[in-house]
């Protein structure tokens, strides 16, 4: 315990992403089939006691930052206790960064007590901005919640704030241009997604996808884009928008991918740790938590996560398989 979090290949681990739930308020048709999935048991969900005590542990063997993903974190009734404790958590390198994933449907309502109780930062999804496509894409209604979040956490002050959209063709690759216009009328970053092979439907086809260069084109009809250096364990490769200071994100996970670079590790809401998006092993800390046992042992999981990391995907391998969870399940 106290040492840094290490893998085979020198990757040093200073990101946990914590799913809160697989519930969604969104149901995209990437992501989840119409009548949803079959949820997670609540008494096999982390609890809030569970999950800060993991927290305060990986914290002390140097993770900086925490992302709260979902399916849709505010759904989950407590997470405002959530992060206000995660706030009191500090680590060899000070306190820990708390960060968000959330689709801001309930985040009007909600902003004021997230930043009070130490929230530092959110990424929001928004995949188009117009109300038809919106509907058809999500199977809900519910853009105007969307700008109301985006709009809420505009005027919070939390940066830097991003916008993501999976870009898809033939549903928002001509809003391209318009996203980036809206984030920047928010003092936001835009960043696109390439799409992964996570969906639902196991649908997913190479060709159809929207690639980062193709992105780049559509962008580049409207800017000059100029790569910014020094990205680190980001998955977005950021570009400056006619020299900046605004820029523009690409999350190019199939074209570029950047597992040399990754630095995450993941918890799921039914506290399995994942050492990738796309492992097909999870480690079970759930009844490791709940025998009772002292934190060397729980560290003791984190590090056995970490040694099992593969170099990277095998997005291009033939014998390619993706998870049995979804997205929602992995949290993003
Ligand atoms: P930042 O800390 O702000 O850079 O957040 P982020 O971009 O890592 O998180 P976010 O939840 O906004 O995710 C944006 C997209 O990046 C989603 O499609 C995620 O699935 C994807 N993503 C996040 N982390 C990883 C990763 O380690 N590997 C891969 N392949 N994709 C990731
Ligand atoms: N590929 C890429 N990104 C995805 N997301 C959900 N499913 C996929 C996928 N198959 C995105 C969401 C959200 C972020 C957390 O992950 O749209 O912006
Ligand atoms: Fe990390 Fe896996 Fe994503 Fe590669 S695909 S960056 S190893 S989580």
């Amino acid at each position: 315990p106290g040492d840094a979090l290490v893998d085979r290949f020198g990757r040093v681990h200073r990101d946990l992403r914590i799913s809160l739930t697989d519930r969604c308020s969104l149901r995209c048709t990437y992501c989840m089939p119409e009548q949803g999935n079959e949820w997670l048991a609540r008494s096999g969900l982390m609890t809030a006691d569970e999950i800060v005590r993991v927290a305060g542990i990986a914290a002390a063997s140097g993770i900086t930052t925490f992302r709260l993903t979902g399916g849709e974190p505010l759904l989950r009734t407590d997470v405002v206790d959530i992060v206000r404790r995660f706030a009191a958590i500090s680590g060899p390198h000070g306190p820990v960064e708390i960060a968000m994933t959330t689709n801001g449907i309930r985040l009007a309502d909600m902003l004021p007590d997230l930043a009070a109780a130490g929230l530092d930062r959110l990424n929001i999804s928004i995949d188009t901005l117009d109300r038809e496509r919106f509907r058809e894409l999500t199977r809900r209604d519910r853009l105007e919640d969307v700008r109301a979040g985006i709009a809420a956490a505009a005027a919070s002050g939390l940066r830097p704030l991003k916008l993501n959209a999976v870009a898809m063709r033939g549903v928002n690759d001509d809003e391209l241009v318009d996203l980036v216009e809206f984030a920047l009328a928010h003092g936001a970053q835009m960043r696109f997604i390439e799409q992964m092979p996570l969906d639902a439907g196991h649908t997913w086809d190479r060709r159809q996808m929207v690639t980062r260069d193709e992105i780049l084109t559509a962008l580049r009809a409207r800017w000059d884009l100029e790569p910014v250096p020094g990205r680190g364990g980001a998955p977005a490769e950021r570009f400056l928008l006619d020299g900046g200071p605004a820029s523009v994100g690409v999350i190019a996970s199939v074209t570029a991918p950047f597992c040399g670079d990754c630095d995450r590790l993941r918890l799921t809401a039914d506290g399995q740790l994942r050492n990738c998006l796309f492992s097909l092993d999870e480690y079970d800390l759930l009844p490791v938590l709940r025998a009772g046992v002292d934190d060397v042992a729980v560290d003791r999981m984190l590090r056995g996560c970490v040694a099992g990391k593969l170099p990277g995907h095998a997005i291009d391998d033939p014998s390619f398989l993706q998870p049995a969870r979804g997205m929602n399940a992995i949290g993003g």
